[in-house]
């Protein structure tokens, strides 16, 4: 028997871990290939959390994370680091996900040891490198170094091929994001006290906010929020808040006391999970939740000027709130004050995947290897229903 190829997933943030699960659990069920765990450990409570969500443990941590890390400090820790490990492990392969300095040190580590890179969810551009930042870059400096890219949407993989990008290395896959919800939506329940408000006839609104670019103005967009609960008191606002303490600093003290307004630490996956599902709208910045409301069919207000996920916003699940702090108001008082509009949204079709991307991926990865057929793209002329979201 030949020994199997060594796939290792190397990821440091929540978001990574959550949409790598399904892909690690693809890859250990594809003959021929092992898959192993490189954890960067760029976010320490928060990463584990999610990897205990999924029962996943790293098979080696680089624990690289520091209090009020900079960009360079990580970037300074990762790359030796692991290329390192990548050389102990064996790798035949790696995957990185996304857009995080995780994901690009670790490709530039990989491309040093000459070991395949094999990049999920490629191909996403907002077009300025100002926003998401450093996002923009990563992503873009990461497709540079691949050798397999994972699209997840025909768009997607259109700006990889304006990018100059050979078809043969390139997969449209879907979302994993859509896999990992399907994993847990709709099979964990709520957390019994939110349950208890909608059972007492309240809604639920869940906020996230913590991307670099949006810091300066978050003071001002937090005020915004805190007059949009301050409207409606009929509504239970939860904000899980990212652990970084600039982001702390700056919401607490304008949502701190208000008595319809949760702010809690960040959740697992098994809590976030039903509480988006049972959630009237979402207000972030972060890109997963896009996803994931439109996988779920609950309308998103996204806290941004610019999104790399336009299928969203085509499909009319999303809808672009900026982080100015009066537009943020205007845009959620409106959506909120609308039912119509959210019904409206509520119906739209996901054009995100079909849960079965995680696979299409673990097939690319055997192909790669000579070990499979090459799997077939996903494309978006068979649209997805959206779960339904569980709002009452
Ligand atoms: C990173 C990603 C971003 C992703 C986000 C998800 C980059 C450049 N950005 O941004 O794309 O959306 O993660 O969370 O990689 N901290 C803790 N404990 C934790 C996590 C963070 O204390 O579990 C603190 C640390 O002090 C750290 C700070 O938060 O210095 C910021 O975290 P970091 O991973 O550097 O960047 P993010 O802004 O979270």
């Amino acid at each position: 028997m030949t020994t199997p190829k060594q796939i290792v997933l190397a990821f440091g943030t929540r978001p990574e871990a959550t949409k790598m699960a399904p892909v690690y659990r693809a890859l250990a069920a594809q003959p021929g290939l092992r898959p192993l765990i490189l954890s960067t450990g760029q976010q320490r409570q928060q990463l584990d959390g999610a990897l205990a969500a999924f029962g996943l443990t790293p098979d080696q941590d680089l624990q690289v994370m520091t209090e009020r890390q900079t960009l360079a400090d990580l970037t300074g820790r990762i790359v030796p680091q692991a290329g390192k490990k990548l050389r102990e492990m064996g790798a035949d392969m790696v995957l990185v996900h996304g857009d995080t300095s995780t994901t690009f040190c670790v490709a530039l580590s990989a491309f040093y040891e000459g070991v395949p890179v094999g990049h999920v969810e490629a191909g996403l551009r907002s077009g300025d490198l100002a926003e998401p930042f450093p996002e923009e870059a990563n992503r873009r400096l990461t497709g540079v170094l691949s050798t397999l890219d994972f699209a997840p949407t025909v768009g997607a993989a259109d700006n990889l091929r304006r990018e100059g990008k050979a078809e043969r290395g390139l997969f449209v896959t879907g979302q994993t994001a859509v896999d990992a919800v399907r994993m847990v939506a709709g099979r964990v329940p709520l957390r019994a006290g939110w349950q208890a408000r909608l059972d007492a006839g309240q809604q639920l609104v869940t906020i996230t906010m913590h991307r670099r670019e949006n810091l300066p103005v978050m003071p001002d967009m937090a005020r915004a929020l805190a007059d949009v609960a301050r409207a409606h008191p009929e509504l239970h606002f939860v904000y899980p808040v990212h652990l970084n303490p600039a982001v702390r600093d700056a919401v607490t003290p304008a949502l701190g006391d208000l008595p319809n307004v949760e702010l809690t630490d960040p959740l697992d996956y098994h809590d976030m999970a039903p509480l988006m599902a049972a959630s009237r709208l979402l207000a972030t910045d972060s890109g997963g939740l896009q996803e994931e409301g439109a996988a779920l069919g609950v309308p998103v207000a996204v806290l941004r000027n610019v999104t790399e996920r336009p299928e969203g916003l085509a499909a009319g699940v999303l809808k672009l709130a900026g982080n100015d702090e009066a537009q943020v108001r205007a845009t959620l008082l409106e959506l909120l004050g609308s039912p119509e509009t959210l019904e409206r949204m509520r119906r739209s079709v996901n054009p995100y995947g079909d849960g079965q991307a995680a696979g299409r991926i673990a097939q690319a990865v055997a192909w790669h290897f000579g070990l499979a057929e090459r799997p077939q793209n996903w494309g978006t002329q068979r649209p997805q229903a959206a779960l339904g979201s569980q709002v009452p």
